[in-house]
């Protein structure tokens, strides 16, 4: 062996296939830990901050259970001796977020400098953000991607064996990498992705450019997962993708996403299923068939709606029109009378005009959503809409937000009362923050109740008489004894 003898001798021990590679990274990070632990006479903490969606929140889970057997203390703030960023940036308003954060854990490793910052997630995906960190954030230590966050423990490594800005960034993937570790942030209900990316490039988007194409997870890792979880006390699974209904279709598995609830559904012991997102244009009646018979199919579809102007529609790239929007959303209150309807709408897309704007109240009204998530719509640099002419001015959006805002939530809190003197069953989730003699759930169709109780009722199913609707949410009582009897 040469000079690098030492060095090819370390490289050949690293194992070239995933998990076990970043496995052999945890244990070498965790090595690195125990010593800085050592020398300071205390232990390593380590914060994971998330923006954005449940998607991020569950990318987060996998970065929390790496940090974790890496041997790091989880904290919740910037003082810590680790913190990461899992960013978003499906709007500007949540990078303008990340740069305000970034001042906070600037002025802690002024008092930390050993302290490390990574930053990851849907914002590093785009050059532009990156180049604006390079150039003035140049504290930060490591930079990686959405189609990488698996390598969190080697980049660790990597940053205190190397000098300067770690970056690892991959424009796509076609790899998914199972069985890491994770640290979920609920004992009783997990998310559980099903599928990576979109196809679908709505035209105001950025998110098949951050995530990269559609890839669906294979059925059987997901049940596996799926079993482990409920083995583990989890009664709801949520099922995550962008597009969930075209499930199965890349790779083509032989199965549609009707077909995985339906094989979902058959875990013993699971008391819960949801699922987001599910687009318009994809959604079968296979799947309101299945949804219909199931027990275990949570009473909730969040249909993003996006604008109600079929013009507008066409100009965002969304495959559907308002009119078959309507008779999608009319068949499934007709087939599943007690489903809750959810949705996005997004106000000012470039050209949107006071009649578009109208189609859009008009659909809200004849829909009676039980609850939307209305946005101003944000100019997403290399989307095809930002090139668009005719941006709204911001005052007629800001205008047109407000009115569309109050017509949502009269609607919602018209459809949340309808509940009221029924009994319903609800998965307690946690302490009431401001009353600590309530238990906070949340039923079937997503709604939250608070009620009466104890931090041991954490997890369970319980029977609640509602008796009570304060506008969004409810306040009820034990009806009677738990719904479900705890092996
Ligand atoms: N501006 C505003 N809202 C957007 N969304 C996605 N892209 C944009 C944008 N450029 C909204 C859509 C989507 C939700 C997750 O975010 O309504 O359904
Ligand atoms: Fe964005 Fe459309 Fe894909 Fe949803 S379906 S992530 S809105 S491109």
């Amino acid at each position: 062996m040469g000079s690098n003898g030492e060095t090819q001798w370390n490289t050949s021990e690293i194992p070239a296939e995933e998990p076990d590679r970043q496995l052999y990274f945890v244990k070498k990070a965790a090595g690195i830990v125990k010593r800085e632990n050592d020398r300071l006479g205390r232990m390593q903490t380590a914060a994971v901050i998330t923006f954005g969606c449940q998607m991020n929140a569950r990318d987060s889970e996998k970065l929390s259970g790496i940090l974790r057997d890496i041997g790091y203390q989880p904290v919740e703030s910037e003082h810590a001796d680790f913190v990461i960023y899992n960013t978003c940036t499906v709007r500007d308003n949540a990078n303008q977020r990340l740069y305000g954060r970034l001042g906070v854990a600037h002025a802690e490793k002024k008092k930390n400098p050993r302290m490390k910052i990574a930053l990851c997630g849907c914002m590093m995906q785009e050059p532009s953000a990156v180049e604006k960190i390079k150039k003035s954030y140049g504290f930060v230590d490591i930079i990686f991607g959405t189609h990488n966050i698996f390598k969190l423990a080697e980049l660790i490594v990597n940053s205190y064996e190397q000098q300067g800005m770690i970056i690892d960034l991959w424009d796509n993937t076609d790899k998914i990498v199972e069985n890491l570790p994770v640290e979920r942030k609920y004992p009783f209900k997990s998310g559980v992705n099903i599928m990576f990316g979109c196809d679908n490039f709505c035209s105001y988007c950025i998110v098949p450019y951050v995530r990269g194409r559609e890839r669906s997870r294979r059925p059987s890792d997901i049940l596996l997962e799926i079993e482990r979880l409920v083995a583990d006390g989890v009664k709801e699974v949520m099922l995550l993708g962008q597009n969930v209904n075209s499930y199965g279709k890349k790779p083509d598995y032989g199965m549609t996403f009707a077909g995985l609830l339906r094989e979902v559904e058959k875990i013993e012991g699971l008391k819960r299923i949801r699922f987001m997102t599910s687009h318009p244009k994809d959604l079968s009646d296979e799947l309101i068939a299945v949804m219909k018979q199931s027990d275990k199919i949570c009473r909730h579809l969040h249909l993003p709606l996006q604008s109600g102007s079929s013009r507008l529609l066409k100009l965002m790239n969304r495959r559907y029109d308002k009119e078959q929007y309507l008779a999608l959303a009319l068949k499934l209150r007709r087939e599943i009378p007690d489903i809750s309807i959810t949705t996005d709408i997004i106000v000012g897309f470039p050209g949107e005009t006071e009649e578009d704007f109208q189609d859009t109240l008009d659909v809200v009204r004849r829909v009676q959503f039980d609850n939307a998530f209305t946005f101003i719509y944000s100019k997403r640099t290399g989307t095809p809409a930002a090139a668009m002419e005719d941006q709204v001015p911001e005052d007629v959006v800001h205008e047109r937000f407000d009115r569309l805002l109050k017509l949502v939530q009269d609607t919602a809190r018209s459809r949340a009362a309808l509940m009221t003197g029924t009994v319903q069953e609800v998965l307690a989730e946690g302490m009431n923050e401001q009353d600590a003699s309530l238990v906070t759930g949340r039923m079937s169709n997503n709604c939250l109740v608070h009620f009466p109780g104890t931090p041991d009722m954490i997890g369970g199913l319980y029977r609640i008489l509602l008796s009570e609707c304060r506008g969004f949410y409810y306040i009820g009582r034990l009806y009677d004894q738990e719904a479900e009897k705890h092996e």
